[in-house]
């Protein structure tokens, strides 16, 4: 799937591929409610809708990233609803079937400079956490019951928290999927501080994606 990506805008790479194939794998009950949060591109939304959900809407924070996710959905001929919004602001009181996110997630020094455009959709906070915290927090409430998460991040940023964190909001939450990926240029460019924490281990080169699935029992 070919998709319009302007600088600033994450172009979908290997979390992204991670999160969709685990989506492949979800049967969506007919006329399914379907959230993307921070949905970049589109991709996962698109996703979704070519899955057949019912209704998909995709938030972003970015309002570049919101205008390239409605091109791409005309481009792709398929109906989403792109908005812009802090995290699940815009979709505050709806239901959702299933919520895919692919949330900045890469730990980042606190340097006191604004970021790099090109960094912007990454960068998470010095834990990695800034946006992963307030989304396990306020996902289930959005759930419906039997409802879903599907959530990728790096297990530099911490996958225990991840899962405790659902569970908090009465999910049964599990990894089902891992993969070892080349570390990308941002991280590399961190590798001296992330090493100095003790997120990488001298000469470790991969880090490690994680897909956790998360289900509002009913
Ligand atoms: C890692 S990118 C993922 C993009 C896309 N979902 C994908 O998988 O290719 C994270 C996205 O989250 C967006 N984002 C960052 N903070 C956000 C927030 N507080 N609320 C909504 N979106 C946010 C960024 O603008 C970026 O597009």
């Amino acid at each position: 799937m070919w998709f319009v990506t302007p600088p600033g805008v994450y172009p979908p790479q290997e979390d992204t591929w991670l999160l969709e194939a685990a989506l492949r794998r979800e049967r969506l009950p007919p006329g399914a409610r379907v959230l993307d949060v921070g949905t970049g591109t589109g991709a996962l939304a698109l996703a979704a809708a070519r899955q057949g959900a019912g209704q998909v809407t995709a938030v972003d924070i970015s309002v570049r990233a919101v205008l390239t996710a409605r091109v791409n959905g005309l481009l792709a001929r398929r109906r989403i609803r792109a908005v812009r919004g802090d995290l699940l602001g815009p979709v505050a009181g709806q239901r959702f079937d299933l919520v895919l996110a692919n949330p900045p997630y890469v730990p980042t020094p606190a340097t006191g400079r604004p970021p790099r455009a090109a960094d912007r959709p990454r960068d998470a906070g010095e834990d990695g956490r800034s946006v992963l915290d307030p989304l396990c927090a306020r996902v289930p409430a959005l759930l419906e019951p039997a409802g879903v998460l599907l959530i990728v991040h790096s297990a530099l940023s911490g996958v225990a928290r991840t899962l405790a964190l659902l569970a908090d909001g009465g999910l049964e939450a599990r990894i089902t999927d891992r993969r070892f990926v080349p570390l990308g240029p941002v991280v590399r460019a961190r590798a001296d501080w992330l090493r100095s924490r003790g997120l990488l281990a001298p000469g470790q080169d991969k880090e490690e994606l994680v897909v956790i699935r998360a289900r509002r029992t009913p």
